[in-house]
């Protein structure tokens, strides 16, 4: 253990770097009162209303300097203390980077705990590509938020000190810049929500279609799970399609498990046509397609260890570096280990199936499944997450449990 000056916390307490000198000297305010926050949004009045997720509301706020803010107002927060809260608040907000969006502040009020972010003004990822009525997106911008969104999370695995596993991404969780640069939003804040004792929860629920199969079976979340979760992002940009699709062709089949083995096939005949957003018309660069192919067969695989770090990812996204970058132990782009088998000792692609049957069963019968459970964004651009009854997750958590014991 270093003996610098900061550690002194006591003797197993966090070495906590310096606070950035702009906030020491006071240059940058990041604790807001509650009255602050409330001026800043009119009241928290409908008219700012951003939008709704798990967390709570999001209003757009107007500080008194001049900043633009978006102002989130957590329901809950996991049980933590003010002092817990305040900690990994501050471990995100020194974080700082092109492609992530920046926690400016937080305010902790009797009551009520809210987070200060920058306003990014060109909604998300999930509305672009999704809202009813938005023009096609082109593949231009289809790669731009790939390769942004892949060097803001690369930066939180692979720079940052602690590194930060984001645990919920998702398109809803890329905010878009006016001229379509990606910016990745939340990062860390999973750990305010209540999913410590059922992992499942109803906020979990919302955005399973991006669950990795080893979160789905034990809770644990790596970096790795990060890696997963962009694939299916991926997925989506490649193929148009939400990552959970209830249209009768694609009935009971997620996203992934009909893309796993399609993208194989188009990787070994060069032949796009069947994977590819037959809103695009074509119009794509078939060497960039092939590649975000490759990065989003790599990062879906059932193993997490052979799943790519997301700097590698960036680096095939930008052309830079040969496909093989991504074989990890020899194991070709798009030959995932997808049927490991149950005798690899590791979560096999059967207990997934499984799971994600019952898990989608679930959620489909739980009676308050409704579009917002795959992501929709409403007609008013409200991003309404899930509200799945607790009994349903419970269940699953149960259920899981249980086959646990018998693996
Ligand atoms: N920093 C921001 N700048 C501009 N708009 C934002 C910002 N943060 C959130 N929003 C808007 O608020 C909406 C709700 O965001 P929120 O993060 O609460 O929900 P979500 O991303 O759908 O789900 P989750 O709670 O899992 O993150 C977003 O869809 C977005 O339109
Ligand atoms: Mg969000």
């Amino acid at each position: 253990m270093s003996t610098s000056s900061y550690s002194n916390s006591g003797p197993h307490g966090p070495v906590l770097p310096p606070p950035h000198p702009s906030v020491a000297l006071g240059f940058n305010q990041s604790s807001f009162t509650f009255e602050e926050l409330s001026a800043a949004t009119g009241g928290f009045t409908q008219r700012n209303l951003l939008g709704q997720g798990g967390f709570g509301y999001v209003h757009k706020g107007l500080l008194p300097n001049g900043k633009e803010i978006a102002v989130k107002s957590l329901k809950s927060t996991g049980g933590q203390g003010d002092r817990e809260f305040q900690a990994e608040v501050d471990t995100i907000s020194r974080v700082h980077h092109r492609h992530l969006v920046s926690l400016v502040g937080y305010c902790i009020s009797d009551t009520k705990k809210l987070l200060v972010y920058e306003f990014v003004p060109n909604k998300t990822l999930e509305y672009h590509l999704h809202g009813k009525g938005r023009p096609v997106m082109d593949w231009g911008t289809r790669l731009k938020i790939a390769i942004g969104s892949a060097k803001g999370l690369a930066y939180l695995h692979e720079d940052c000190h602690p590194r930060i596993i984001h645990r919920d991404i998702k398109a809803a969780n890329i905010l878009i810049e006016n001229n379509f640069e990606a910016k990745v939003s939340d990062f860390g804040l999973a750990k305010f929500s209540q999913d410590t004792n059922t992992h499942v929860s109803t906020r979990v629920m919302g955005t399973f279609g991006y669950m990795a199969p080893e979160y789905a079976s034990s809770g644990k979340l790596t970096d790795k799970s990060d890696v997963f979760s962009y694939g299916i992002m991926l997925l989506e940009l490649i193929t148009g399609r939400r990552p959970i699709d209830n249209t009768a062709e694609y009935e009971d089949q997620s996203l992934v498990d009909w893309a796993r083995p399609v993208c194989v096939k188009a990787i070994e005949s060069g032949n796009f046509e069947e994977l590819v957003d037959p809103r695009l018309e074509g119009n794509y660069n078939i060497q960039e397609l092939a590649h975000m192919v490759a990065c989003a067969s790599a990062s879906v695989r059932h193993s997490a260890k052979r799943r790519p770090r997301m700097s590698q990812v960036v680096r095939v996204l930008e052309g830079d570096v040969s496909l093989e970058v991504l074989n990890h132990e020899g194991v070709k782009p798009g030959q995932s280990t997808m049927y490991s088998g149950a005798n690899s000792g590791e979560y096999g692609a059967t207990a997934y199936l499984a799971d994600m049957k019952q898990f989608r069963k679930l959620a489909l019968e739980s009676g308050t499944a409704n579009s917002d459970l795959y992501g929709n964004t409403s007609e008013y651009g409200l991003n309404l997450s899930a509200s799945t009854s607790d009994q349903s997750s419970t269940e699953y958590t149960k259920r899981t449990e249980i086959s646990k014991d018998h693996e």
